[in-house]
């Protein structure tokens, strides 16, 4: 496979960070998101003789314009195209909270940030007919849609939002796909993985919880294969995957009414953030 040019977020951990492994040591050229420079640099010196090369780029998606910031530094180098951007950072916090853009952390770090990460390279990536890897989950099975509630606020329970937010990126990949010429839109569902999203930013209760969950899981590397035959493959058929073969997606996330009032509704938010600048 000729070398490619591959953007992953949340590449300094779990399945990210095994995906970005694999992708550098094959020989890709991996503009990887962090949130955290120190990681970022780890990532990048392990991998400093591997046969592709890693370019850190630092952004902690509960700040849109810090995303914003990065990605007008990664349009300067991508200027001939981008050929995959895997999305897959995600959060789990137990306590609701607010971003500094004034939205609740998992409505933006899981759902507005792609939205946004998506849009604004979606014209390098039809460059050169490219692909968009979301990693959801089988989560988002267990969520309702409510358009009085998108960003779920009522009754915050860490769980219920993070499976809202999982549903909305079935939703965002729908509706791209719809939408877009040029580029073909992917959801992976990993399956139950032993990383450690669960024990970030929450107690030792949901902690514990989540190592017991998970004990069984598969190893973050169990899922690469997935993404690569994703990447490796000219053009495989549009869908949610799992263990690289077509997956069932909840018939929620096949409303195209509903997928159409949530992206009008992010694109209302982006665009009030960023008014100033286009
Ligand atoms: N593990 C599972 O069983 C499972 C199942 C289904 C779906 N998934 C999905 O798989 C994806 C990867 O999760 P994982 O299990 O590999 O967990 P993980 O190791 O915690 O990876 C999540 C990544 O997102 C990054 N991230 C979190 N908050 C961020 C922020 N504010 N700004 C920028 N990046 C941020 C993390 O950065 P740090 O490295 O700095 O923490 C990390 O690199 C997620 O989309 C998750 O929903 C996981």
């Amino acid at each position: 496979m000729d070398m490619q040019t591959i953007v992953v977020t949340g590449a300094t951990s779990g399945i990210g960070k095994a995906l970005t492994i694999r992708l550098v040591e094959d020989g890709h050229a991996v503009y990887a998101f962090g949130r955290d420079e120190a990681k970022l640099n780890d990532l990048e010196s392990a991998l400093k003789k591997a046969k592709g090369t890693l370019i850190p780029i630092n952004a902690d998606f509960r700040s849109l314009t810090a995303v914003e910031k990065a990605l007008k530094r990664l349009e300067k180098k991508l200027k001939s195209g981008l050929d995959v951007l895997v999305n897959n950072a995600a959060a789990v916090p137990a306590k609701k909270d607010f971003t500094e853009d004034g939205f609740e952390t998992q409505y933006q770090v899981n759902h507005l940030a792609h939205v946004h990460v998506t849009n604004r390279l979606m014209p390098l990536l039809a460059r050169r007919q490219g692909k968009v890897i979301t990693t959801g989950s089988d989560a988002h099975k267990r969520a309702r849609f409510n358009p009085k509630d998108i960003h779920a606020l009522k009754r915050y329970h860490p769980f219920r939002s993070y499976c809202r937010t999982k549903l909305y990126n079935n939703m965002m990949t729908a509706y791209f796909r719809r939408e877009v010429d040029n580029v073909k839109f992917y959801v992976v569902h990993p399956g139950r993985v032993k990383t450690d999203i669960g024990t970030k930013d929450t107690n030792k209760m949901y902690a514990f919880f989540w190592r017991w969950f998970t004990r069984k899981g598969f190893k973050p590397e169990e899922t690469v294969p997935t993404y690569m035959m994703l990447i490796d493959t000219p053009s495989p058929k549009p869908g949610y995957y799992f263990q690289e073969a077509l997956h069932e997606e909840s018939a929620t996330a096949k409303n195209i009414d509903y997928q159409n009032v949530l992206m009008r509704h992010a694109f209302r938010e982006l665009k009030s953030l960023f008014l100033d600048e286009s």
